[in-house]
């Protein structure tokens, strides 16, 4: 390795190396494997691992369920149960920006495709929660909102 640097003879190149052979020893290897995508891709590529998906989805299915209960559990009912869905809206959110940016192309085509509904319809359902009084259709069929990818289609 350290023939191939002195051969290319770019002192910013042997940096970027040593960066990540420091990151290396200090164990972050998930940060590194972003960062050489980072640098084989486009910027404007949305790269997401096959475990940062299904981690990403195991956590909208943990917050889904979570909602669900929400607008089930006759105790979590009046502002209480519209906090707190909109808390978990909000959050579904903030998980769903690991999928990437909107309509930016990606190594999940079905996810580039989709993921500005899905978004969209997160977000139709927690301002349907802001109006007055509010409506809680969207929020408690929130799983319509995963089929735009996984639905029959
Ligand atoms: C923008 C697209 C998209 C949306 C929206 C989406 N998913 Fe997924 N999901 C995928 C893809 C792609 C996979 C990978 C396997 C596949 O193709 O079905 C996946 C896989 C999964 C898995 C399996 C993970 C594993 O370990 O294999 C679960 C569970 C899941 N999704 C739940 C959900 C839930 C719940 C929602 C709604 C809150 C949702 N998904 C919304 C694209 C999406």
């Amino acid at each position: 390795m350290a023939r191939l640097l002195i051969s290319k003879n770019n002192g910013a190149q042997l940096i970027g190396l040593m960066l990540l052979i420091g990151l290396t020893v200090s164990g972050c290897n998930l940060n590194i494997a972003k960062e050489i995508r980072r640098h084989t891709y486009p910027p404007e590529f949305n790269y997401t691992t096959e475990k940062e998906l299904k981690t990403t989805m195991w956590q909208l299915a943990a917050q889904v369920k979570k909602l669900e209960e929400v607008m089930q559990n006759p105790n979590v009912n009046g502002d209480l149960r519209r906090r707190e869905a909109m808390q978990i809206l909000t959050e579904m959110e903030q998980i769903s920006k690991a999928l990437g940016m909107e309509g930016w192309p990606g190594n999940h085509p079905k996810v580039s495709r989709n993921i500005t509904k899905f978004r969209s319809d997160l977000v139709a359902a927690r301002r349907a929660l802001e109006t007055n009084p509010p409506v809680y259709y969207l929020a408690g069929t929130i799983s319509g909102a995963c089929s735009h990818c996984h639905g029959a289609s």
